[in-house]
């Protein structure tokens, strides 16, 4: 009844400069980035939303028949590793599904860390993490709040261990294990994080969690993982979705529960696991996001673009609704530090993510980071709005003068922290520009009394009172942002 189909897209061999590069993100529902992946890589389907770069040969086996059966899935041969087979046994339709919710005592802020996808691709090792976790101490990283070391995928064999099941650390890679890189991050006075994969497999390759989520969970949990990202490649098709589930619910999904899966297996640890949903923005998941995990991504996968920047504002723009305390839309781990952006796009990118309260996980390789881009990642008043303990939602935009032009993504937000009120203002147009607002079309300002302006960058209060009444102007940078705090005097 049920068709396995598994469509390998070659990529075109056409020689454009500019090609996917291994791993990365290839086509997909709404992906806007390149499709053809670099020399003797596969642009391969992994389902509707999603193709990635690999470089594998892929057979489809049997079919599974029904659900509540264990069925083989799926074989890849990968290029990290040899073929593996997978079985996953098929459970958790609604009705038995588990409701469990993420754990309260872990994920209220959005997290701050590092990963290493970005910077380093499947290229991982201990040194490598460790390095990482050494320069959060150094370059004052630590001191400013970032506390997650995250390990992305590649880090496994590619098969579980035959008589456990459990996944087994490549010993090439991290010759101490996981629960060695754990043990020296925890040292640091740091978190671990570590990924793994609502399917069959990774999007690299590697052991998926579907069907073992107990296993794993307390595997990660002997290992002492703090943080689980977990993705969504390699989906057995009697798991997929394909028309609006029960009660109109997307928690009642196959896709969903894929996950909820997960989040039971997790609670039923000692160690509380800030639980991170990578379905790219998918199955409406901003609606049951929270129910299930800390944070959930809002797209396909991030690049050191200006295009990036400005399309997943946008989009996360639109389902900040959802945003609050343990509940956080994830924009996608940082590119400061790749490709060509400004100075400006970057501070850009720092601040939509401060304040749209996204996580933010570095991405990049932390030695070769700048004074000026280190002093933009560890300002503190930017920092402070993120990981504000008394206001949970993220700033939303306003109008800021009646008959403002309306630009995409939107230019003006405002929010609220413990101390008061911010506004935030981005430049989207390439050249240098004024920006406008008046006090009183700032949201909880209201129509009477004076303010003055507090630089949250720079950390000083800017001259000039200000009535209500009264308009505020700046010129701002091409891919600028502004960030302020309102004094109310
Ligand atoms: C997907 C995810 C990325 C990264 C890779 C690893 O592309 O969206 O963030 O984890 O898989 O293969």
């Amino acid at each position: 009844m049920y068709s396995l189909s598994l469509f390998v897209l070659l990529a075109v061999a056409s020689r454009t400069l500019a090609q996917s590069q291994p791993f990365g993100q290839c086509g997909g529902q709404g992906w806007t980035g390149l499709t053809t992946c670099t020399d003797s890589w596969v642009c391969v389907f992994q389902n509707a939303y999603y193709s990635q770069c690999l470089q594998v040969a892929v057979s489809t086996t049997t079919a599974p028949t029904s659900t509540g059966t264990t069925s083989t899935i799926k074989t890849t041969t990968s290029s990290t590793g040899t073929a593996s087979t997978t079985s996953a046994t098929v459970t958790g339709f609604p009705a038995s599904a588990p409701t469990t919710p993420p754990s309260n005592l872990v994920g209220k802020t959005p997290a701050l860390g590092w990963n290493s996808w970005n910077a380093y691709g499947c290229n991982i090792n201990e040194a490598k993490v460790l390095a990482a976790a050494s320069q959060f101490g150094s370059l004052g990283l630590q001191a400013a709040g970032y506390q997650y070391i995250n390990i992305d995928d590649c880090w496994p064999l590619t098969t579980r261990n035959s008589t456990t099941k459990q996944i087994v650390p490549d010993p090439t890679k991290f010759p101490n294990g996981i629960s060695g890189v754990a043990t020296q991050v925890h040292a640091l006075g740091l978190k671990l994080g570590i990924y793994s994969d609502a399917g069959s497999a990774t999007c690299a390759g590697f052991p998926g969690s579907l069907g073992f989520e107990s296993i794993d969970a307390a595997t990660f949990n002997a290992w002492g993982v703090d943080y689980l990202k977990y993705d969504n490649c390699n989906i057995p098709a009697n798991w997929s979705d394909s028309a609006l589930p029960q009660n109109g619910d997307w928690y009642n999904s196959n896709s969903a529960i894929r996950y909820r899966q997960m989040t039971a297996a997790l609670a039923a640890q000692a160690r509380p696991v800030q639980f991170s949903l990578c379905l790219w923005g998918n199955y409406e998941v901003w609606d049951w996001g929270a129910r299930v995990g800390h944070s959930w991504r809002l797209s396909g996968d991030s690049t050191p673009t200006w295009s990036y920047i400005t399309s997943i504002i946008s989009t996360a723009v639109s389902h900040i609704s959802n945003d609050t305390f343990g509940a956080h839309g994830d924009m996608d781990m940082m590119e400061i530090g790749n490709g060509n952006l400004t100075i400006q796009e970057q501070r850009t990118h720092f601040a939509a993510w401060i304040m749209l309260k996204s996580p933010i996980l570095l991405g990049t390789d932390l030695s070769l980071l700048n004074s000026t881009q280190l002093a933009i990642i560890t300002n503190k008043e930017l920092l402070a709005f993120h990981q504000d303990l008394t206001v949970g939602p993220p700033a939303a935009p306003f109008t800021p003068f009646a008959s403002a032009p309306v630009t995409s993504p939107l230019e003006y937000y405002s929010g609220k922290s413990a101390k008061g009120t911010h506004v935030f203002i981005i430049n989207t147009s390439a050249t240098a520009a004024t920006k406008t607002f008046t006090f009183s079309a700032v949201p909880g300002l209201g129509t009477s009394g004076t303010f003055s302006v507090h630089d949250m960058w720079a950390g000083v209060d800017l001259a000039g009172t200000y009535a209500a009444s009264a308009s505020f102007s700046v010129t701002v940078a091409p891919h600028d942002t502004v960030a302020y705090f309102i004094n109310v005097l």
